[in-house]
């Protein structure tokens, strides 16, 4: 018997790091890159873990209890009282680039708890799916806010408050975005802590900067939902500068910005814990294949084609 399970990459559109700090934000799946995951019997006994993209080719046992894999693993079966384990073999294949804000930590958390979930025949509903991921997701990031397993899971545009409840929206009209990658691995993990290090100094400074940041993702839905893309691309410039003055952009971040814009673009930002990681810009059918083109010319490592419905 085998089960397999797949989850999308995700991009933050507006919102990233303020949302950790209670503010709106909003994200989107990107079906181009995703996570698979095969879950089957195995002869040997134990859990076999096959994840050829970090050559990771081992069994259980020999990760570390808090490695986010393992991590799954066991706070899944425990949840479901899975006890003892059976011996299977995990295939994890993921197209998502890693520490670049596609989310591949939390398509590779998803997709594995539904395989193994479904496999053992415990299907679970998406809030404890997202729940579960949750709980790895904090692995992965030390204090997330819970964005990227909520769109992964619910793979939809989401309208993110931590702690509220799921809110979707949708575009007035579809719209394009490029997705461009510097190739420049950042943790988000330290981008987070960093941004809590200057917070922790100056509250009232910061939180200005949040709550400003807020009211720009506030915007940007009414923007897409009434589809008035031009402005949406000015508030994406807006954030970019919010996200410079929290120190998280980066100079390949800010070139690849200021080059998809001289190529066309009606605006364009940094894209999740920043330093490094992707970027994105609002593209029209037009200005997309310039904008592509751009970019890769200016050293861009992936670019992606998105569309946002
Ligand atoms: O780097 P990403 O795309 O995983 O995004 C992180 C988004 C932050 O707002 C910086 C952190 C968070 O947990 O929301």
């Amino acid at each position: 018997m085998s089960t397999k399970a797949s989850a999308p990459g995700k991009i933050i559109l507006f919102g990233e790091h303020a949302v950790v700090y209670g503010q709106p934000a909003l994200a989107v799946p990107v079906t181009q890159v995703h996570a698979d995951v095969e879950v089957s019997d195995s002869s040997r006994p134990g859990i076999w873990i096959e994840a050829p993209d970090i050559d990771l080719h081992t069994e259980l046992n020999t990760l570390p209890s808090d490695h986010p894999l393992a991590a799954v693993i066991h706070n899944l079966f425990f949840a479901l009282h899975v006890d003892p384990f059976p011996s299977l073999n995990v295939r994890i294949a993921s197209s998502i680039p890693v520490a670049s804000g596609l989310g591949s930590g939390a398509a590779v958390s998803v997709a594995l708890i539904r395989a193994l979930s479904t496999y053992t025949g415990h299907p679970l509903s998406d809030e404890r799916v997202n729940d579960l991921a949750f709980e790895i997701e904090k692995l992965h990031h030390g204090t997330p806010s819970g964005i990227d397993n909520t769109v992964i899971t619910y793979a939809r545009p989401v309208y993110f408050v931590k702690g509220r409840p799921l809110e979707t929206f949708k575009a007035g009209v579809p719209f394009f975005l490029i997705i461009g990658d510097t190739g420049v691995a950042a943790p988000t993990k330290e981008a987070v802590g960093d941004v809590r290090k200057l917070w922790m100094k100056d509250k009232v400074k910061w939180e200005k900067v949040f709550s400003k940041i807020g009211d720009i993702a506030n915007l940007a839905r009414t923007m897409i939902e009434q589809a008035r893309t031009k402005e949406l691309g000015e508030l994406m410039d807006q954030n970019h500068v919010l996200l410079q003055e929290l120190r998280v952009s980066s100079p390949e971040l800010d070139k690849l910005v200021q080059v998809a814009r001289n190529a066309g673009a009606l605006g364009a930002k940094l894209s999740g814990g920043g330093r490094g990681g992707n970027m994105i810009a609002l593209v029209t059918p037009e200005t997309k294949e310039a904008v592509a083109k751009s970019l890769t010319d200016a050293g861009a490592r992936h670019v992606i084609i998105t569309k946002v419905e």
